[in-house]
């Protein structure tokens, strides 16, 4: 695997001189391939258990499975309004008011997308002028790299202390006239940080006084541990019309192919978003639109056990890890764990080789999600079966070095 990170602007097609290549630079030269999707390619390679990318390999509810086929069924085939079904804004709007305490009318302020990587993109170009800064907390989920290069943003990367929590100092100094907006995930992939209501206030009022926009990226709200509590910063005093809050069916329902995410904001700022994404896209898949509604309809119950399933899942994978000679913590929501590599003597990418190769286990080499560092970590997710887990886990105890 060649070493890539996103965003960092490393990679520039090969071409000879005087192609159109040569002489016609473009953004698509200022970032690299995404090294998550990168690592499943890898690992359907070499036949081995993809701990890499972020998708569950069980199936989804079965109530989402029939209304998916119902709807073929009943012909809902074509393009669904540009910016999503009425039935699915208006029981998103009634979910959003019940989880997350927040009012948004459906008419106006709720966009349908496809995925929260379309969302978060849409969101970008409609609010980022080139120049503009973008604050984005590092370790960050690998896309922002790209997202902010693609939007013409400069992003002004601020790490996260140790134990992942905020810097208030460095916070304060990542703020200048040019920031425009900040990129916020929690939970937080790769880290597990779910970020507190102490810490969401602090930046909210740093948003409020340089009068910038939140981008929040929650697709992972009902996965948290140990009485962890997810917070929307949108749901904060003053933050109500600076907020853009994503969210994805991906990873609540286990329908990360379905391509069914949401950006939910303010008039205005749904008016802009609305119209990048009426040009990106048209529109989401119609039938599984029809398909989210009855996934909005799931008891109160489905969520508990969600999360009380992760967390065995958590479990596993972490005694696993532990075994095999990885340092790592329990995350506190999200489906990751992101280890230390120290003992190894490799550095991540050589590490992640090594694994997918010879133990046939893939996981994520720690410096995509940095622009600069994370050499020294490797991220595996546990988004998958007991059986995938364990098998995965007895994989990693043969690998040479694990115990130096
Ligand atoms: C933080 C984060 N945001 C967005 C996505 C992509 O989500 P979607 O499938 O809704 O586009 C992922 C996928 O792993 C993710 O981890």
């Amino acid at each position: 695997m060649q070493r890539k990170s996103a965003g960092k602007g490393k990679t520039m097609p090969a071409q000879s001189p005087g192609t159109f290549f040569a002489t016609h630079p473009s953004r698509a030269d200022t970032f690299s391939e995404s090294v998550i999707r990168e690592m499943t390619r890898l690992a359907l390679k070499h036949d081995a258990i993809n701990l890499a990318q972020g998708f569950p390999d069980f199936p989804c509810p079965p109530e989402l499975k029939t209304a998916a086929c119902e709807a073929v069924k009943d012909d809902i085939n074509q393009y669904a309004i540009t910016w999503g079904a009425k039935d699915l804004r208006e029981a998103l709007a009634k979910r959003v008011k019940t989880f997350n305490g927040m009012d948004f009318n459906p008419e106006e302020e709720i966009t349908v997308t496809c995925g929260s990587t379309e969302a978060m993109m849409a969101s970008m170009l409609a609010i980022i002028q080139p120049g503009d800064e973008v604050v984005v907390p590092e370790p960050f989920y690998e896309n922002y790299g790209p997202d902010a290069q693609i939007s013409g943003a400069t992003p002004r990367f601020v790490p996260l202390a140790d134990n992942f929590s905020i810097d208030e100092e460095k916070w304060k100094a990542a703020f200048s006239k040019k920031t425009r907006a900040i990129i916020l995930n929690t939970p937080n992939n790769p880290t597990g940080k779910v970020f507190t209501k102490k810490e969401l206030s602090f930046i909210a009022d740093l948003c409020i006084e340089h009068n910038v926009v939140a981008i929040t990226d929650e697709i992972y709200e009902h996965i948290v541990y140990d009485g962890h509590k997810h917070i929307s910063i949108g749901s904060l005093p003053g933050m109500e019309d600076r907020t853009i809050t994503i969210g994805s069916f991906s990873k609540t329902y286990s329908v990360t192919g379905w391509r069914v995410g949401y950006a939910l904001a303010d008039a205005s700022l749904t008016d802009r978003i609305r119209k990048i994404h009426d040009f990106l896209t048209v529109g989401a898949p119609a039938p599984l639109q029809r398909a989210c509604v009855a996934a909005l309809e799931l008891p109160e119950s489905y969520y508990k056990e969600l999360a009380v399933e992760y967390d065995r899942k958590r479990q596993i994978l972490y005694k696993g890890l532990k075994k095999a000679g990885f340092a790592c913590e329990l995350p506190e929501g999200a489906y990751y764990i992101f280890t230390d590599i120290g003992s190894f003597g490799m550095s991540d990418t050589e590490l992640a080789c090594h694994l997918v190769e010879t133990a046939g286990v893939a996981a994520v080499p720690g410096s995509s999600f940095y622009h600069t560092g994370g050499e020294t970590k490797l991220r595996f997710t546990f988004s998958k079966k007991d059986e995938t887990l364990i098998e995965a886990c007895k994989r990693l105890e043969t690998v040479d070095g694990s115990h130096t």
